[in-house]
């Protein structure tokens, strides 16, 4: 195992009717702004159970954050923060709009060209305004974690920042407020963790027991909700659980001391900012083909996957791997997201423009052992088409 700094300081108030609980945790007198999406908080009546619990605090209200939140609308936030001396945010929805309270709170004392925090990766962002959380939407994990990914459209760029301060204070999880989702974005939600953990698990054995095992614990109990998550049927225990499965796939637990590959997350982000597809179904196309293409150097943890999380025993370790491989894509397909460029429309000419866009923001030296040259990339995306 590779030594490690383990820090995670986010409270989790999880169950039913817990918005309320906020109270508690934002102090008394704060100036709040309060984020949200586009419809869903208002129609689902989250946004009046926050108003609610905010009481007498002073609350601006800032709504219109989009899916891939865009840095030209957060820098509105941050001026709207500015103006109103706001001391305290909270975010209100899924992933984009946490990733985009986090892009706020540490541009709102950032000094210099707020852009370059997407662009340094979050290595110059010294302090960031406190936040809190109200997840609506499991998926990213942003809830519990210390990373966001910010759009800036006219650059086609799609970026990500990490800084120890921009973990949520708390975040409440409430099971029931994914109720409300379409099953379009439970299965993106399946997905999306199954490739966090597929991320941070399957690239070389590092002897870490606990990770490993919590990872493939994690993976099995994807596999076994899905169906019923995928399904659309509002069961409080499978929703419970399914919450707190993504919450753990990205919460810096299972990636500690081990090495990781976030190769697919990288193609990804490009495919989302040049061709508008959700995260998850960016990813379910390039998982697999990474894989296939990664087989040998992933060899060892692909058998591991293999017999641990599908149960697979049979045939000599190339056909295991295979298998394991095509349960994967079988996965995906089961959850409704294609596996392939071509369900999108996309050939050739978009695997050049993707690359193109890879080597302009520096990721060419991608995966667990550096090799994912802009070469291998456009052979993992030739895979996919
Ligand atoms: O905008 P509204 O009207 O609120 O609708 C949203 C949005 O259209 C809707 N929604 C959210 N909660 C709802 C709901 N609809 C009905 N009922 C509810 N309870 O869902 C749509 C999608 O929301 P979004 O927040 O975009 O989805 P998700 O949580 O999947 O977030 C995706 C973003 O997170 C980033 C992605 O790149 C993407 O930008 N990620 C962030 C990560 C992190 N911070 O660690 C890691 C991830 O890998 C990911 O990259
Ligand atoms: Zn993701």
């Amino acid at each position: 195992m590779n030594n490690f700094d383990f820090y995670n300081p986010t409270r989790i108030l999880f169950g039913e009717n817990r918005t309320a609980s906020i109270d508690e945790h934002i102090p008394g007198d704060a100036r709040v702004m309060v984020l949200y999406g586009g419809e869903s908080a208002r129609r689902t009546g989250t946004l009046d159970e926050v108003r609610q619990a905010l009481g007498d605090r002073t609350a601006v209200e800032f709504g219109g954050i989009e899916a891939n939140p865009k840095f030209e609308t957060l820098m509105r936030a941050v001026e709207t923060a500015r103006a109103e001396h706001v001391d305290f945010l909270l975010a209100v929805g899924g992933g984009s709009v946490i990733d985009g309270t986090k892009f706020v709170a540490a541009a709102i004392p950032f000094e210099g060209d707020p852009w370059s925090i997407l662009t340094e990766h979050g290595a110059n962002v010294h302090s960031a305004m406190p936040f809190g959380t109200v997840l609506t939407l499991p998926a990213t994990g942003s809830e519990m974690n210390h990373g966001a990914v910010v759009t800036r459209a006219e650059l086609h760029a799609k970026l990500a920042f990490m800084s120890p301060h921009v973990f949520p204070q708390f975040s409440v999880l409430d099971p029931t407020k994914t109720y409300t989702l379409p099953q379009r974005q439970l299965s993106n939600g399946v997905a999306d963790a199954f490739v966090h953990i597929m991320e941070q698990y399957l690239t070389r054995p590092a002897g870490a027991m606990v990770q490993d095992r919590f990872a493939e614990g994690l993976l099995q109990t994807l596999v076994e909700l899905a169906p019923q998550v995928n399904e659309g049927e509002n069961d409080y225990a499978v929703r419970a659980n399914f919450m707190w499965t993504t919450t753990w796939a990205l919460n810096g637990m299972i990636g500690a001391g081990v090495p990781q590959d976030w190769a697919t997350h990288m193609i990804g982000h490009e495919l989302t900012a040049l061709y508008d597809i959700d995260h998850a179904r960016t990813l379910a196309i390039v998982l697999p083909s990474l894989l296939r293409e990664q087989r040998t150097v992933k060899a060892e943890k692909l058998l591991q996957y293999a017999e641990r999380v599908w149960h697979i025993t049979e045939g000599d370790d190339e056909a295991r791997i295979d298998e394991a491989i095509a349960k994967t894509e079988a996965f995906f397909e089961g959850l409704g997201l294609s596996t392939h460029l071509g369900a999108y429309d996309l050939g050739e000419e978009a695997i050049d423009a993707v690359v193109e866009q890879l080597e302009a923001h520096g990721m060419t030296s991608l995966g667990e052992q550096q090799d994912i040259t802009p070469a291998v990339s456009r052979r993992i995306l030739q895979r996919s088409l």
